[in-house]
């Protein structure tokens, strides 16, 4: 009996391993993609290769998928091909075709095998969620019976409506999503399509099925029209859709957009690649106008991953060519992460330019104690905290939770608002929908310390993005909105640093001056999302910070410490993200600092880094669209950068005459003037202030204040080669010019190492107050690559209660001090989330 059941479930795993199966997954061949020209088919490209047509890929013109047996090599069949042309070039009977076929091959990416991204992982030792009726939570009674009032008149009879505090909150009313205004005035989502990409889509939902969108829906999974969830957690997905578009009928609940339409995109819930994760991301990309994706890389503070370029390829096609042009609309979860130190920005979905990033905010209007936060997050809205979670739709006929939660449950209700936004109007991009976002946040605990005042005379603050979402403000804001005109960009030279990064909390500085006719030859008016792109050579990427100063004096934290990160890599090419500069003037200096923070044994070099800038054209009508991203953008000019380095020891007392005007920190590093190193040098005692603590203006920011003490200045060692040049050159040895370049750089090396960093004086000695911060370490198990569901887990027990939130930063600049608004709460336990950490 006991082997027979046996057999039957070994036989029933087989049959859905069966079913699973992959297209491309195959021990015995390699996959590829290629992106080909107009002209050349893929039939003629696979003939040329002797290569498998395995399929286009989406949505993604020319682009397709081959395969060659395992023991070829693409690169090595391409340059034979080519070889064998250059010797047959003579020969009339070398067919046309392929030829062409050859040069039309404009692009090639090697596919991984599809990866396991099953893991919806809540991290361990979670409080339970507590939703035993207390004393705070008394409803205030004119809120009741307004709540009564609007279910009348819109006929609401969904049984539980009422515990959808995120859409009407009888305990706090000022904290809710503030959608049953539009409501009431008939804007309900008709017309606009959201995707939920994620573990699946229970489409036979009473709550759900009527709004249900087959003809945006796909299995990735499965291989199969219908989305539906087949793994016991599959839940995730359904629950998300019926936060949108659960409808307003005698089941469950609504969805904020509840005459929207929903479809179900499954690819959590199986092993996936590239070409599929690219197809998923456009699916249906006419149909489908909004995108909610509450997943990401693993939440754990040691993971930095991001979409390969295939699947950034989709993103950009998906808001350049998705709804006919006016660009998919991508909403991220920004992530669970913050009690492992985790920040959005090592996310490379959270932190694209493409994705309206969002966190959370509790039912009382505190922060998720688990929610990531960073310089790339938009906005925040409701979801789990301080003992309760999103009421939603579940999987099955007439399920309903009460647990949904996370920043997976925050996401889909921004998804939603967008929905309602484009049902009154079809024509905003995907940049007018962030804009509006931007525009229409209503900041919170504007006195937790983590607020700047922008120059543009907005707030932000790196744990609340610009505030949470008012839905009914977005939505009446985007009744008048004038369209922004098309995306422009400026992307500065790479910046060459090359420099030993001092340990502890001194800091390497770099600068880049943006000026007004760059700015116009980019033909680039309004700044919108900023991007920095870099390399850090380190041992151990943990320990290492990033600041972006923007002329006008706001901070990015685009990179914090993360004490569970051992990778002993640095960052390799990565590109940070922040939009807290929306609005500002980009013309002027950028400066980025990159801390070691601790001293220990483990230290790198700062090697280059770039500043991109990305906003509104000034002639609309004459810009084109931005390329398609490569691997990597190397083929751009590199110059020497500005460097120096800070500290946070108080500088000894001025003694020094400063440098001269010409020896000023923003001088083009390209022509550096002869420095004289034997001189005693200036180290002046200059203050860089921690800027989230207070507001910051453009007349009264930092960055401009300090800008003006920033004067002794002296290219250090290794800055340059045109510096050490000058370096040479004064110290009088003349024998340097006379001989070849290979022992300059022989000579320049050794130099370098010999030159302790500690003293070196040409250094500006800034103070700064950071704390160190106590290494905690954990364990190291990099499980790179791997999506996983942002609320993971979803058993029943598995929600967080709330506990004072002391945001993702080990920086103390943006330390959030929760305000106490409840003694008792407070008191409560369900600090085990960080106290576990510690
Ligand atoms: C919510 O929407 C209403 C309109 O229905 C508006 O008057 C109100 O100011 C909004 N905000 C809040 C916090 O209620
Ligand atoms: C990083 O530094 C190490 C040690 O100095 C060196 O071996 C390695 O090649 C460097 N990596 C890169 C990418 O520069
Ligand atoms: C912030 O700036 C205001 C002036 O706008 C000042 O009064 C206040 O003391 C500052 N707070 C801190 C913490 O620096
Ligand atoms: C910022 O500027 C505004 C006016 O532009 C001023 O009222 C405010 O005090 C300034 N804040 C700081 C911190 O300087």
């Amino acid at each position: 009996m006991r082997i027979a059941g046996s057999i039957a479930v070994a036989l029933g795993f087989l049959g859905a391993a069966t079913a699973s199966l992959h297209p491309r997954s195959s021990d015995t061949r390699d996959f590829f993609a290629l992106h080909l020209d107009d002209a050349t088919s893929p039939s003629h490209v696979a003939q040329l290769l002797g290569a498998r047509h395995e399929g286009p890929i989406g949505e993604l013109v020319g682009h397709h998928t081959f395969s060659l047996p395992r023991d070829q090599n693409l690169d090595s069949v391409l340059a034979d091909l080519k070889q064998k042309r250059k010797l047959k070039r003579r020969s009339e009977s070398e067919s046309a075709i392929h030829e062409d076929a050859l040069d039309g091959i404009l692009w090639s990416h090697r596919l991984d095998a599809p990866r396991q991204r099953l893991h919806k992982r809540l991290p361990p030792h979670l409080p339970s969620v507590d939703l035993t009726p207390r004393a705070d939570k008394k409803p205030e009674q004119a809120a009741v019976a307004a709540q009564k009032d609007i279910m009348s008149t819109l006929d609401i009879r969904d049984p539980i409506f009422k515990e959808q505090w995120h859409l009407y909150n009888t305990v706090r009313p000022e904290h809710s999503l503030n959608v049953t205004g539009l409501w009431l005035e008939g804007v309900t989502g008709h017309g606009v399509v959201t995707a939920i990409i994620d573990d699946g889509l229970d489409l036979h939902s009473k709550d759900l099925s009527p709004n249900y969108y087959p003809e945006g829906s796909w299995d990735y999974n499965a291989h199969s029209p219908e989305p539906l969830p087949q793994l016991v957690d599959d839940r995730h997905g359904t629950r998300c859709a019926g936060e949108v578009a659960a409808s307003k009928n005698n089941i469950c609940g609504v969805g904020v957009a509840y005459d929207s339409k929903i479809a179900g995109i499954r690819i959590l819930s199986a092993p996936i690649d590239d070409h599929d994760e690219a197809e998923s991301l456009n699916y249906a990309f006419q149909h489908n106008d909004i995108y909610s994706c509450s997943w990401g890389p693993m939440d754990d503070g040691q993971t930095m991953e991001g979409p390969g370029v295939l699947i950034r390829r989709a993103m950009v096609n998906g808001v350049q060519k998705g709804r006919k042009g006016k660009g998919s609309v991508f909403v991220f979860a920004a992530g669970n992460g913050a009690p492992y130190g985790d920040n959005c920005n090592f996310d490379g979905y959270t932190n694209s330019i493409y994705s309206i990033t969002v966190g959370a905010i509790d039912w009382r209007g505190k922060h998720g104690v688990y929610s990531e936060a960073c310089s790339a997050q938009l906005v925040v809205t409701y979801s789990t905290g301080s003992g309760e979670a999103i009421h939603t739709t579940d999987v099955g006929a007439n399920q309903c939770t009460p647990l949904h939660g996370g920043t997976s449950a925050a996401g889909p209700l921004v998804a939603g608002t967008s929905a309602l936004v484009l049902s009154v109007r079809p024509d905003l991009t995907w940049r007018d929908v962030q804009y509006l976002f931007v525009e229409t946040a209503v900041p919170v605990n504007e006195k937790d310390g983590s607020w700047q005042t922008t120059s543009s005379g907005r707030k932000f603050s790196h744990t609340w993005g610009f505030g949470k979402v008012d839905a009914y403000a977005v939505v009446q804001r985007a009744r008048e909105w004038e369209l922004v005109k098309p995306q422009a960009w400026f992307h500065s030279p790479w910046q060459r640093v090359h420099h030993e990064i001092p340990q502890g909390q001194k800091g390497l500085i770099s600068r880049y001056t943006v000026t007004a006719d760059q700015l116009k030859e980019a033909n680039f008016e309004r700044l919108e999302h900023v991007t920095v792109t870099m390399n850090v050579n380190h041992t151990r990427r943990g320990d290492l910070s990033v600041e972006l100063r923007s002329p006008g004096g706001v901070v990015s934290h685009l990179s914090v410490t993360r004490d569970r990160d051992e990778e002993p890599v640095g960052y390799v090419d990565w590109t940070f993200m922040s939009v807290a500069h929306w609005g500002e003037s980009a013309v002027g200096v950028w400066t980025v600092i990159v801390k070691d923070t601790e001293v220990n044994d483990f230290s790198g070099v700062f090697t280059d880094w770039r500043l991109n800038l990305w906003g509104e054209a000034i002639d609309g009508d004459n810009q084109p669209l931005l390329p398609l991203p490569t691997e990597h953008d190397d083929d751009h000019p590199f110059e020497a950068a500005h460097v120096a380095t800070t500290s946070i020891e108080p500088g000894p007392v001025q003694t020094n005459p400063p440098a001269g005007p010409e020896d000023h920190i923003d001088r083009p590093m390209k022509k550096p003037p002869p420095p004289k190193p034997t001189d005693p040098s200036p180290v002046e005692d200059v203050v860089m202030p921690s800027p989230a603590t207070n507001a910051t203006n453009a007349t009264a920011s930092p960055t401009s204040t300090d800008e003006s003490k920033l004067s002794p200045y002296l290219p250090s060692f290794g800055a340059s080669k045109m510096t050490q040049v000058w370096i040479y050159a004064s110290l009088g040895m003349i024998i340097i010019f006379c001989i070849g370049l290979g022992i300059y750089f022989q000579i320049s090396r050794l130099k370098r190492r010999r030159t302790n960093p500690h003293d070196d004086y040409e250094f500006e000695m800034i103070e700064d107050e950071d704390e160190l911060q106590p290494m905690t370490g954990g364990s190291r198990t990099r499980r790179g690559g791997e999506l996983y569901n942002a609320f993971a887990g979803e058993s029943d027990d598995e929600v967080f209660s709330d506990a004072d939130d002391d945001g993702p930063y080990r920086d103390r600049l943006a330390n959030v001090q929760e305000e106490d608004e409840d003694a008792a709460e407070k008191a409560s336990p369900g600090t085990g989330l960080l106290s576990e950490k510690r």
